[in-house]
């Protein structure tokens, strides 16, 4: 399985802090927010992403995640010259892509708790996968109405009068004919190819799985200021209490088995003094001895 992840967006919403860096590149509590999709991704046992984002910001992203082998992925980058919505990242990314299965998600969606995605990823065979997640404000999102029995009925884009309380998250897993269906949809009021036209279709098709996300877990989106203040209060949060780390790919990438114990070792030697590294000698030296992954 490979992995998009658009970190693309004017980032208006965010303005002035968008001035000097992406919106996903701003700090969430104690790293930079595209550091937790990328460690979901991770975690699910995805190695290859391709990382889409603006001609402006891509620089700063390939500076920030290099070719990726310091994890032990692999990184692309590309450009999406203009938003035209998050669909046409299934058409700048169709040659990554190739034959493959693969998950597109979003760099300002922040998930925690729960091995729903892992599974999912794990468990998928054709078709499209999405999620749906109990929400307060749903018309801010995408929405999944679903029948008596569980299975979703229709989903619309931001309505004005949601029919239930569950919004997609900006995660979803394609098979390969998700290519096509994004070249044959055309833009939307707002002037975007949206990806909900791509689930529709999966949708007609009766191709498409909505699994509701456990209540445990937890989706954050860090798309205004008090947002993407609340989300790093929630990590802070989390992270004092557990004294365990949310979206380290660093970590991520130690537990799967991505690097050795001696190149995470090594890894830790090019960082500086900090909490950060502090953290991850503490995770090697927790996890040496008993199922130390290879
Ligand atoms: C997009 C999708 C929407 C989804 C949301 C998740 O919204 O269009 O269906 O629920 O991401 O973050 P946008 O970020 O374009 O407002």
């Amino acid at each position: 399985m490979k992995a998009i992840l658009l970190a693309g967006g004017s980032g208006s919403r965010l303005f002035p802090l968008t001035q000097v860096a992406s919106k996903q590149l701003q700090p969430v509590y104690d790293k930079p927010m595209i550091y937790y999709p990328i460690t979901v991704l991770i975690a699910a046992g995805i190695r290859e992403i391709l990382i889409i984002s603006t001609p402006h910001d891509l620089p700063r992203f390939r500076q920030l995640l290099r070719d990726g082998s310091q994890w032990g992925v692999s990184f692309s980058f590309l450009e999406q010259a203009r938003p035209n919505g998050i669909a046409e990242a299934l058409l700048i990314g169709r040659e990554f892509i190739g034959d493959s299965n693969f998950v597109l998600m979003l760099g300002d969606n922040i998930f925690s708790g729960g091995d729903d995605f892992s599974r999912a990823v794990g468990a998928f065979e054709k078709g499209a996968s999405i999620f749906a997640y109990h929400v307060k404000d749903p018309s801010r999102y995408g929405v999944v109405e679903f029948d008596k029995s569980g299975n979703a009925l229709s989903i619309e884009e931001k309505p004005a009068r949601p029919k239930s309380p569950y919004a997609v998250p900006g995660v979803y897993i394609y098979d390969n004919g998700a290519v096509d269906i994004a070249g044959s949809i055309r833009p939307s009021a707002r002037g975007e190819l949206e990806i909900t036209e791509v689930n529709l279709e999966y949708m007609r098709r009766g191709e498409l799985q909505v699994r509701r996300l456990s209540r445990g877990f937890a989706w954050l989106d860090a798309g205004t200021s008090s947002a993407l203040h609340e989300a790093s209060v929630y990590v802070e949060n989390i992270e004092t209490r557990q004294g365990i780390k949310i979206g380290c790919p660093e970590e991520a990438a130690f537990i799967r088995g991505f690097l050795s114990t001696e190149r995470f070792q090594a890894l830790l030697e090019t960082m500086p003094a900090c909490e950060y590294r502090d953290y991850l000698a503490g995770v090697a030296r927790e996890l040496s001895g008993t199922d130390q992954p290879g």
